[in-house]
């Protein structure tokens, strides 16, 4: 839809906003009309470089061509059926994803947080079945983030803050233990302990990549105690670390892997991906959803993941970022830039607000995020190059002076 053709203006469209949509969210100040590859144009068709990608989704371009292409022509051939019927993209879909990641099987979810229940909620069962009814309790990262369903709510390890204020008890069955302490993490774990589940770059939680003797300790200790290694990788899988998924960094393998964001090239959708023997704990009726597997959700992320894949974006991502992550070291004020391919934070000293330079950023028309009180974060598309982060730094760089 454009304003144009609705006879409309923007401030009607912020007004019909502030009356009838329940808000939660801190706006950008700027209506989005149309996008495409790095850029947001505004109804006025002023272009925004896009570093946030709609916090790390649009991988291969905003409105990537072949994405909308193959999105539009399953809308016109078959939209959704429910998941009785076989349907092509499913399947087409998960083997691509099964055979790219090395894992056995799929379940297909809508989003990051379901994709994280359905992780837990495998999880238990498997415990439960195989060791007896308490063998149920599952360790996370404290600052860590899953989402905001109770699962992954009660699964984030920020107890009493953040996304669990005022919403009464989490559910029972999670004990948190600092990020990158391995000793913590053992400490945590109990007789009743099946899973560890862990992201291996809190993004929501700082930008703080995991350590290789973190990830391949806790895969370790997980092998050595017949538990399970759940590796979320909502935010960090598909190509934004600079390998398919963050955890080949580290040479270790999940036992389940939930995934989503990039999946869908914006689409929504969401998955989790086992292997065999974790996999059997879900059988007929055991789980479900409507719109899980969505064949035009399908479709859309077999031609993101071609793209991303023929692209070589992985790559593109961890040369980009690198280049990036050195060139912000050079800010004013900045204690520490920390990432992972093009998932990059930037630690400012606390004379400065991140959500503060966001909005500088935006008045030059750079779009990123900020998080917690002085840090931002940058999450473009992986199609970015070299020139595009000297022009994103040249504009975070005048929103930090115009701020100190
Ligand atoms: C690591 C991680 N897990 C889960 C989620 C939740 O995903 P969604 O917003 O799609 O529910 C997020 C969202 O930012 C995330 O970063």
């Amino acid at each position: 839809m454009k304003l144009a053709d609705i006879g409309l203006t923007a401030q009607d469209i912020k007004d019909k906003v502030s009356k009838y949509m329940i808000e939660t969210y801190e706006r950008f100040d700027f209506l989005a009309e149309t996008a495409r590859d790095q850029y947001i144009y505004d109804e006025k068709g002023e272009e925004y470089l896009d570093f946030y990608a709609g916090i790390a989704v649009n991988s291969a371009g905003n409105c990537n061509e072949k994405v909308v292409a193959a999105a539009v022509e399953q809308t016109q051939t078959l939209m959704h059926t429910f998941n009785y019927p076989y349907t092509i993209p499913q399947a087409l879909l998960a083997e691509k994803i099964c055979t790219t990641i090395g894992m056995d099987k799929i379940f297909y979810q809508n989003s990051g947080t379901e994709a994280n229940e359905a992780m837990i909620k495998m999880a238990r069962k498997y415990g439960i079945e195989k060791y007896g009814p308490n063998r149920y309790h599952i360790v996370t990262a404290k600052m860590g983030f899953h989402g905001r369903t109770f699962g992954s709510m009660s699964a984030t390890g920020q107890p009493g803050n953040g996304c669990q204020v005022g919403f009464g008890p989490m559910t029972y069955g999670f004990s948190y233990a600092p990020y990158n302490d391995l000793q913590a993490f053992k400490a945590a774990c109990t007789e009743n302990t099946i899973a560890i589940m862990i992201e291996p770059v809190q993004g929501e939680g700082g930008v703080h990549p995991a350590t290789m003797e973190f990830m391949q300790g806790l895969r370790k200790f997980c092998d050595d105690n017949g538990m399970l290694l759940l590796i979320d990788e909502v935010q960090t899988g598909w190509c934004r670390t600079g390998k398919i998924m963050s955890f080949m960094h580290y040479g270790i393998k999940p036992d389940i892997v939930s995934m989503a964001k990039a999946l869908g090239g914006g689409m929504p959708i969401g998955a989790i991906c086992a292997c065999s023997e974790v996999a059997k704990a879900f059988s007929a009726g055991s789980h479900g959803t409507t719109f899980g597997g969505h064949p035009v959700s399908c479709a859309a992320a077999l031609a993101e993941i071609d793209e991303l894949l023929s692209r070589n974006l992985a790559e593109n991502a961890e040369k980009t970022g690198r280049y990036f992550m050195d060139k912000l070291k050079k800010l004013p004020h900045v204690k520490a830039v920390r990432g992972q391919g093009l998932l990059v934070g930037v630690e400012f000293d606390n004379t400065i607000s991140g959500v503060d330079v966001k909005h500088e950023c935006l008045k030059r028309h750079l779009l990123i995020t900020a998080i917690g009180t002085n840090i931002i974060r940058m999450v473009p598309p992986l199609i970015i190059n070299e020139e595009d982060c000297d022009k994103a730094y040249e504009i975070i760089k005048a929103s930090v002076e115009a701020l100190g």
